[in-house]
């Protein structure tokens, strides 16, 4: 069967992963979950207290820099797939409000997201993925069969990212987390790396007030269209 590759971007906490796992196990593709790429990176400037000098630095020493010091992998573990920071599961440690919001900074930086990117165009080569990210469809493959743009108001977005907060029992305010979202969606719109835009030929889906279940139903539609089309 024809193997596509899916491109899906969108304003951060609006269920890309969430969707692109669902439909990658659905076709049988791999997942690339992109933010957790730049999530790593963050941790690792942040565990050897370098943000500020790096963001500091100049391109060629950022590099150089991240060419020399950090291998990223993914682990697939019972709970799903899991990012390796030089061979070492960091999962849990980057999926916090303060890496989120670290990341978002470092997005912005050139030299990361060209270090990046070229390895996510390596992971889409032979086709048959599910990547999710700010600019997959415009940036990484702006000839991926199917792009998605997912979208949803930011009060409905902070609603969520809150609730799965209490969910892990890590303590939140409602107003704190929406801020950060707002935050996190100018900084994603406004950069002047390849900011978070919708492609041309993206499909828009607001899911604001859609269910899990239809929002898959909806795109497994769109998916089976373009594979057998
Ligand atoms: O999707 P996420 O919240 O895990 O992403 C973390 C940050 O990384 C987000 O603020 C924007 C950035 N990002 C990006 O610039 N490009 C991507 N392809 C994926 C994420």
């Amino acid at each position: 069967m024809k193997k596509i590759v899916v491109a899906i971007d969108g304003y951060s906490s609006c269920g890309k992963s969430t969707i692109a796992k669902q439909l990658a196990q659905h076709a049988g593709y791999t997942y690339v979950d992109t933010g957790a790429m730049y999530r790593a990176v963050a941790l690792y400037l942040s565990q050897n207290s370098m943000i500020q000098e790096f963001k500091d630095s100049d391109d060629t020493y950022q590099a150089k820099l991240l060419k020399e010091n950090i291998k990223l992998s993914f682990l697939r573990t019972k709970e799903g797939q899991h990012i390796c920071l030089n061979g070492k599961d960091v999962e849990s440690k980057i999926r916090t409000l303060e890496i989120g919001n670290l990341a978002s900074q470092v997005s912005a930086i050139g030299a990361v997201r060209r270090f990046l990117v070229a390895q996510q165009q390596l992971m889409g080569v032979k086709k048959g993925v599910v990547m999710d990210g700010r600019d997959i469809g415009t940036v990484v493959f702006p000839n991926a069969e199917l792009k998605l743009f997912l979208t949803a108001s930011a009060e409905v977005r902070a609603q969520r990212r809150y609730d799965e907060l209490l969910e892990k029992g890590t303590q939140a305010v409602y107003e704190e987390v929406l801020r950060d979202v707002q935050d996190r969606d100018y900084r994603d719109t406004h950069r002047q790396e390849s900011p978070l835009r919708q492609a041309e030929d993206a499909i828009v889906i607001d899911n604001s007030h859609m269910s899990r279940e239809e929002q898959l139903q909806k795109v497994i539609e769109l998916f089976n269209q373009h594979i057998n089309g």
